[in-house]
């Protein structure tokens, strides 16, 4: 019979890897902290209407690659392709602004996009991120960055170098959205049938458009209008002291005029972050300000900043940078159990340890006593003990030296219990 495999673009993370995971999702739970961050967790699936709403109809992530379904009360519902629509429905819904503002919350999470999988492009993935609601100061744009920054640094992650722009407010996107059209007027006919379309639905998403005949217009092109030269005076000063702040705090930024994120909800910075060496799929994370949509969704009209990351990129990063793989399942004590009959003093010694919280495991599979020495030194364990006798005689063996002891199993007990002390 044919086995069953897991499905296209979903991955088992196996012990190897997971102990990076553990690592990555304890540095950002300890920065989430040290910068005032809550977590939140939300369900895995949404009304398809509120991710529709918010990323936008035009855009690659609803137009063609979310997981919706049909449920039996004949609702639409959607695999969260993102975490931010369901973080902002939450805030509306539980009225969190009236536990103070900005609320800073945090998640983490996977995500559904169907997307031709790839390295570092799975159609099952995850995110951590932040969404702060409730400030439009600059100073929290250069927070979340910052906080992003820290993540990487204490990680390993040495080239770190933020791509960041400014889209504006209504008034700047509006004047730029006229001018994108103008220009998109004369080159209409090399557009792809969808860009001809998004021309007067949505001119900004044809700037993200992958159709080799658009890029061939688009890129690199001086005649293509650029957001920052239509910023009004306000949006303006805003960037200013977002690259201000960045500045003061040393962290590296170079502005990309072309940078406008694959998602419609955006207003003011936006920003992502690029790792060199993992190929076509090098955005780790990205962001940016979406001053409207906590309103747009119903709620009060507050600002807000945000971004997410991509952990399995991350932990691709992590790889080219890391010499030493973090171990796990690895045990500080094993006990080899050479006659069958005293397996009761196995369980008693393994559980002992355990108590005064030393790791320590055993054989279950009746094994040879070679068998279980080889088992023993898999396990990685800095002390082997071999049960001599049924009067609690044992030998301890210091894997790394070697050496071996005789001696009373409560003396080797006390041994641990004084360096706990
Ligand atoms: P995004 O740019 O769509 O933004 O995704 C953020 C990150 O998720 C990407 O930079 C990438 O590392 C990772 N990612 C996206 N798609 C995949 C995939 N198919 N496979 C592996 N990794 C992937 C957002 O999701 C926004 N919600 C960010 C945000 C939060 N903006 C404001 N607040």
């Amino acid at each position: 019979m044919e086995s069953i495999k897991a499905i296209k673009g979903t991955y088992d993370i196996l012990p190897d890897e997971v102990v990076y995971w553990q690592r990555v999702e304890a540095v950002v739970r300890e920065t989430m902290g040290v910068y005032g961050y809550s977590e939140i967790r939300t369900p895995i699936f949404e009304n398809t209407g509120l991710f529709a709403r918010s990323i936008g109809e035009d855009t690659d992530i609803v137009g063609k690659e979310m997981y919706s379904f049909t449920d039996m009360g004949s609702r639409s519902l959607t695999l969260r392709p993102e975490g931010t629509a369901s973080v902002v429905r939450a805030f509306i819904e539980h009225h969190l602004d009236q536990k103070g503002l900005p609320q800073k919350l945090w998640y983490q999470g996977a995500m559904f996009r169907q997307e031709r999988p790839q390295k570092g492009r799975q159609r099952q993935f995850h995110q951590f991120g932040l969404e702060a609601v409730g400030s439009d100061s600059p100073l929290i744009d250069v927070e979340v960055m910052k906080l992003f920054d820290d993540i990487a640094a204490k990680l390993g992650l040495d080239d770190r170098v933020y791509s960041i722009n400014c889209l504006g407010g209504d008034e700047s996107r509006g004047a730029f959205r006229k001018a994108l059209t103008a220009f998109l007027d004369t080159v209409e006919d090399r557009l792809c049938d969808d860009c001809r379309r998004r021309k007067s639905t949505n001119p900004l998403r044809v700037l993200d458009c992958k159709v080799p005949s658009c890029r061939e217009v688009l890129d690199d092109n001086p005649a293509l209008p650029k957001t920052i030269d239509h910023l009004t005076e306000e949006d303006t000063s805003h960037f200013e002291q977002v690259k201000a702040g960045l500045y003061r705090l040393g962290v590296a930024y170079e502005v990309d005029v072309s940078l406008v994120r694959g998602l419609d909800y955006y207003t003011g910075t936006v920003f992502e972050m690029k790792y060199t060496g993992l190929g076509a799929q090098s955005a780790i994370m990205g962001g940016g300000r979406y001053d409207r949509l906590v309103g747009q969704l119903g709620g009060p009209n507050l600002p807000a900043v945000g971004f997410a990351c991509g952990i399995e990129r991350l932990i691709l990063a992590l790889k080219t940078v890391e010499t030493n793989p973090p171990a796990d399942g690895r045990v500080e004590v094993f006990i080899v159990n050479p006659d069958l009959t005293l397996e009761d003093k196995a369980l008693a010694y393994v559980h002992a340890l355990r108590e005064i919280g030393i790791s320590a495991d055993m054989d279950y599979l009746a094994r040879s006593m070679k068998a279980q020495m080889k088992a023993a030194a898999k396990s990685g364990a800095g002390n082997v003990v071999i049960i001599e006798s049924e009067d609690g005689l044992v030998s301890v063996k210091n894997m790394a030296t070697s050496d071996q002891q005789t001696m009373q199993f409560e003396i080797f007990l006390k041994t641990f219990e004084k360096e706990l002390i």
